[in-house]
């Protein structure tokens, strides 16, 4: 029996989509109870639909998806076109989806997902904004005595990257990120300071493509195209792997190291979407998340390749 029963919320992205061949990729360690697709790095109606795409091309289309919902709670959306291209998997040129979403809407997926299970059983992995799983618990607030915990990308202890303060998947909903991080259920958070030291450098690029086959074609396809972006902006060897340290830490948690915080989320100003981690705990709170520092480079990328080679 898998260790972890999951399920992904994502807004693929070409790093969305290597998490989710991460996670079909590792069945010993990972059950998938389902996906759900969010408006984030492009509109749900992209988001959705790209879900599809890698499942089929790993040839998955027993694993449902749902669609959630295509805006903020409260802002308005703002995408990432400039990084992920105009489809969101600019790179790998993949058929259209034929099989279907779920009916139903993500919110609900999510919450009877986790309250038709027994308490603490269900692994939240969130890669893309909080908005499904913020509504979720508005709806169904018991989710924060039954969600075993939550494994998010997103936020940072020092930099952001869409502005100087704010990560972009707490910052295009922050609102949904302030219920998440108050909610009281464990978060595991992965933000820019850990997910910038697991570069797509060109070796690792060419490993993957030297795995020969049709889905690690796809995926130097999609991680060469994911590249130019953050290469040019950096002045980088190659563009930080973020969503798949979601699914790598399930799979081997030792990889990363990191430590118990508070965190806050602003929710208003020039630094509006900044996770504010008390590294120190200055203040004394009680810390809402273990928040991930440290990561072995060498090790995260061995395991996605040997894992990649399966598909
Ligand atoms: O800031 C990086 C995060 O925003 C990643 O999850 C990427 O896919 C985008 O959603
Ligand atoms: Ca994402």
């Amino acid at each position: 029996m898998a260790r972890h029963s999951i399920i992904l919320d994502c807004d693929p992205g070409q790093d969305d989509a290597i998490a989710i061949l991460l996670a079909l990729a590792s069945p010993e360690e990972i059950e998938i109870l389902g996906i759900t697709a969010v408006a984030g790095n492009v509109p749900l109606g992209l988001t959705r639909v790209n879900v599809r795409k890698m499942l089929e091309v790993a040839g998955r289309t027993d694993v449902k998806v749902w669609a959630g919902c295509d805006r903020p709670l409260v802002r308005k959306l703002e995408t990432a076109e400039y990084v992920h291209g105009e489809t969101g998997l600019n790179g790998a040129v993949l058929p259209e989806p034929t099989m279907p979403l779920q009916d139903g809407h993500a919110v609900d997926a999510i919450i009877d997902l986790v309250m038709s299970r027994p308490a603490r059983t269900v692994t939240i992995c969130a890669l893309g904004p909080l908005t499904n799983l913020a509504m979720a618990i508005r709806k169904e607030p018991h989710l924060t005595q039954r969600v075993k915990e939550i494994v998010l990308m997103g936020g940072a202890i020092e930099l952001g990257n869409v502005t100087p303060a704010a990560e972009f998947n707490i910052y295009v909903d922050p609102h949904a990120a302030d219920i998440v991080f108050r909610s009281g259920i464990p978060i595991i958070m992965f933000g820019l300071d850990v997910t910038h030291q697991v570069l797509v450098t060109r070796v690792r690029l060419e490993r993957i493509g030297g795995i020969g086959t049709k889905v690690a074609e796809a995926a130097r396809g999609l991680l060469d195209f994911f590249n130019r972006f953050d290469m040019e902006r950096y002045d980088a060897p190659g563009a930080p792997l973020h969503d798949p340290c979601v699914i790598a830490y399930l799979i081997d948690p030792e990889i990363f190291q990191g430590k118990a915080c508070p965190v806050e989320i602003e929710l208003e100003g020039r630094s509006v979407g900044r996770t504010l981690v008390d590294w120190w705990n200055s203040d004394r709170h009680v810390p809402n998340a273990t928040v991930m520092r440290e990561v072995d480079a060498e090790r995260f990328f061995m395991l996605l390749t040997e894992r990649l080679a399966r598909l």
